[in-house]
């Protein structure tokens, strides 16, 4: 049976055919898959009885076209990906004409502040062209969860954001980070990285966890300072930010405060690929 579909209406029709009194459980993607991908999709087939995936590279979210056009597509491939896990994956592949017809644009939304500093800082207009396209996708799929990755930890919050403001019934589920065997956060753009590159590229990944063995004596701005410090002496690497966000507010602290939680982020632009990873941390204090 046919379970991949370019058009919104063919995939409305088959969900309204096999999905009643399913649960559907949704992974929007660019493509170019890998294991971080699998495993959301994996999770997802545990956990529903229809599991829906998109891939679509949404050209709003892209604030830099050089970017865009380079941004991989390998459609053969992420196809068998997904075969491997099951034929049952219905697989969703719109174009852009599909998505936008002739008007190439995002909403304009308001998320809490969420999307004003780090990535939002970084790359404007970027969450809007994130938001404007996973509300149009969850409207089309109506799952009952829909799953993200942490590797965009503020992409999740975002998407969190909007489905609260939407008032949309559906569940988001976080997924952690997969990472390669040397531990640099597995990305479609790696592919645009040689072997050579990505064993290089595990210095952000270093950095982070160096972050968190120093924060046991050193406050956030102390910590900023030796990060951008320790990039600054390495020339391939350009540190677009690291930043240290409480996770109840996403607001960057300047104090760390006893037995909060908080996200290190960081960006980094490595031979024209801009890479972002983070860590979860607590600040322990025994009284
Ligand atoms: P994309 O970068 O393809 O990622 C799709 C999903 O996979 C996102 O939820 C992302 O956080 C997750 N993901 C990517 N790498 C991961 C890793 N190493 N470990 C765990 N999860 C990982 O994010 C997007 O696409 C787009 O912004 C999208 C939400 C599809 C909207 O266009």
């Amino acid at each position: 049976m046919k379970r991949h579909f370019n058009t919104k209406e063919e995939l409305r029709d088959y969900l309204n055919l096999h999905s009643n009194e399913k649960s559907i459980g949704f992974v929007p993607t660019m493509g170019a898959l890998h294991m971080g991908h699998i495993s959301l999709l994996k999770k997802a087939f545990t956990e529903n009885d229809v599991v829906v995936t998109s891939i679509f590279v949404n050209p709003t979210q892209f604030n830099n076209q050089e970017d865009l056009i380079n941004y991989p597509s390998t459609l053969e491939d992420d196809l068998k990906l997904i075969c491997e896990i099951s034929e049952e994956i219905v697989v969703f592949t719109p174009s852009v004409q599909e998505m936008y017809q002739e008007n190439v644009r995002s909403k304009n939304y308001d998320f809490e502040g969420i999307d004003l500093y780090l990535e939002g800082l970084d790359r404007p207009g970027h969450f809007d062209g994130v938001g404007t396209i996973v509300e149009e996708l969850l409207r089309i799929v109506s799952p009952d969860k829909a799953y993200f990755g942490e590797k965009d930890f503020q992409q999740l919050l975002i998407v969190k954001s909007l489905v609260k403001q939407l008032q949309l019934p559906i569940e988001i589920i976080s997924c952690p980070i997969v990472r390669e065997a040397n531990g640099l956060a597995m990305s479609s753009r790696n592919s645009r990285l040689t072997q050579t590159q990505r064993d290089r590229a595990v210095f952000i990944y270093d950095s982070l966890n160096l972050a968190i063995e120093l924060a046991k004596n050193n406050n956030p701005q102390q910590l900023k300072k030796l990060i951008e410090q320790r990039f600054s002496k390495e020339a391939d690497f350009d540190l677009k930010y690291f930043e240290i966000a409480c996770v109840d507010n996403f607001l960057p602290v300047t104090e760390f405060e006893a037995n909060k939680h908080y996200r290190f982020l960081i960006a980094v632009v490595f031979h024209d690929v801009r890479l972002i990873d983070n860590i979860g941390y607590t600040h322990f204090v025994i009284n």
